[in-house]
């Protein structure tokens, strides 16, 4: 079983899905690797590390895509890339389906075989295959610094000659890991943290940050399947933002990062609650790529309202590609794992659960049950 990987720059993605140390460990599993000349340096690994480390290296993606039985992808192939694919290969990747489904029936036509691996289950035997958790906990850090960056104060408390500053005050909702990590973050730089989720089980998690979990009264079962948050009615969000608008407009710093799975960003933060924050204030939107928390976000910008400067980062994780890429390798590297190096497309089978947990299309059939 031959594994490809292309340069992904031109589409502004740092990241690499394999290292050179990834090469090695499936190269050790009997797996061989193929990648395009380049395809690491955007997190700096020179392709003579992945010559050294066992992998193929050829001048062109469609030498890889010809070569290769899987094409591991950080991002869904565009519709023009995929229409140039040669029939019944393996695409594995962070593939965000749900909002690609044309690409989707394109590659079904095309007898492909799709692993999402945004949709590995949430068990302990997958931790080590989660690419969301991996790349949530770096947005979630990212994103304080990035807001520390365009805050015109300090975080902690200073108490110097020239007076005291006041430490900032740093509201964070939603307590997922994305929230979590940037907790963890803002406190590390000295913020006065205040976090809210809708799941219950949020609290004790935040708190034992040394963060204010917020009194609010929380929603009847908004704890849905597999342990993420359901999406709440609208009358549900209505109440929540009302809830929340007095925390907004007293806080300095509002990270948000609620999500549901497979669903468009809730929407949080509206412009009249913007509105009543302090000027200088600082929002960061990580939920920017599925449409945003805040109702004013303008994905990929950064806009200054009113003295509020709202930022909404597209791919936040990628702007630390080294990690990430380090991160990214040793998660699909297990999940590759899962694979028999042997099975090559037409014999291949899935004879594990986490290989049909994510299995999307099945040699052009779909495996999704009907709801
Ligand atoms: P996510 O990225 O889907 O959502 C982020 C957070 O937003 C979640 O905590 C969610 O409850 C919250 N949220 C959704 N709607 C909201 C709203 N209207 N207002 C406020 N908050 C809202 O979540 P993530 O980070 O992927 O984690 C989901 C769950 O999976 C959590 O329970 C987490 O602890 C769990 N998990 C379990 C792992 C394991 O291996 N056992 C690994 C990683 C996460």
């Amino acid at each position: 079983m031959r594994i490809g990987l292309i340069d992904e720059r031109s589409t502004s993605e740092a990241r690499v899905g394999l290292t050179p140390d990834g090469v090695k460990r499936l190269k050790e599993k009997g797996f061989e690797c193929i990648l395009q000349a380049g395809a690491g340096m955007g997190a700096y690994y020179e392709d003579a590390a992945y010559i050294q480390a066992g992998a193929e290296v050829v001048p062109t993606a469609e030498a890889v895509v010809e070569r290769a039985d899987i094409l591991l992808r950080l991002r869904m192939p565009t519709r023009s890339e995929i229409e140039l694919y040669p029939p019944h290969k393996i695409l594995v990747g962070i593939l965000q389906a749900w909002r690609h489904q044309e690409e989707v029936l394109i590659l079904a036509e095309k007898k492909w075989t799709i692993f999402a691996l945004e949709k590995i289950p949430r068990i302990s035997r997958a931790q080590s295959m989660d690419v969301l958790s991996s790349m949530a906990a770096l947005g979630g850090y990212k994103a304080v610094l990035l807001a520390a960056a365009y805050f015109g104060r300090v975080l902690p408390m200073m108490t110097t000659a020239a007076g005291t500053l006041t430490p900032a005050r740093v509201l964070v909702i939603g307590a997922g890991v994305a929230g979590l990590q940037a907790i963890a973050t803002a406190r590390r730089l000295g913020a006065q943290v205040e976090a809210y989720d809708i799941r219950p089980a949020a609290k004790e998690q935040v708190e034992s940050l040394g963060a204010k979990f917020l009194p609010l009264t929380l929603e009847e079962g908004a704890e849905g399947a597999g342990g993420y948050a359901r999406e709440l009615t609208a009358e549900e969000q209505a109440r929540q933002r009302e809830a929340l608008a007095a925390y907004v407009a007293r806080a300095d710093i509002v990270i948000t990062t609620a999500a549901v799975p497979e669903r468009p960003a809730p929407r949080l933060i509206t412009a009249e609650m913007r509105r009543k924050m302090k000027p200088g204030s600082v929002i960061v939107d990580l939920a920017a790529e599925s449409g945003g928390n805040c109702e004013e976000s303008r994905p990929g910008e950064i806009q200054v309202l009113e003295g509020v400067t709202l930022i909404a980062p597209l791919n936040l994780p990628a702007t630390l590609p080294i990690h990430a890429s380090q991160m990214l390798s040793r998660n699909f590297s297990e999940f590759l794992a899962l694979f028999s190096a042997k099975d090559t497309p037409p014999a291949l089978q899935l004879q594990d659960e986490l290989l049909k947990a994510t299995c999307l299309i099945f040699q052009g059939e779909s495996t999704l049950q009907p709801a």
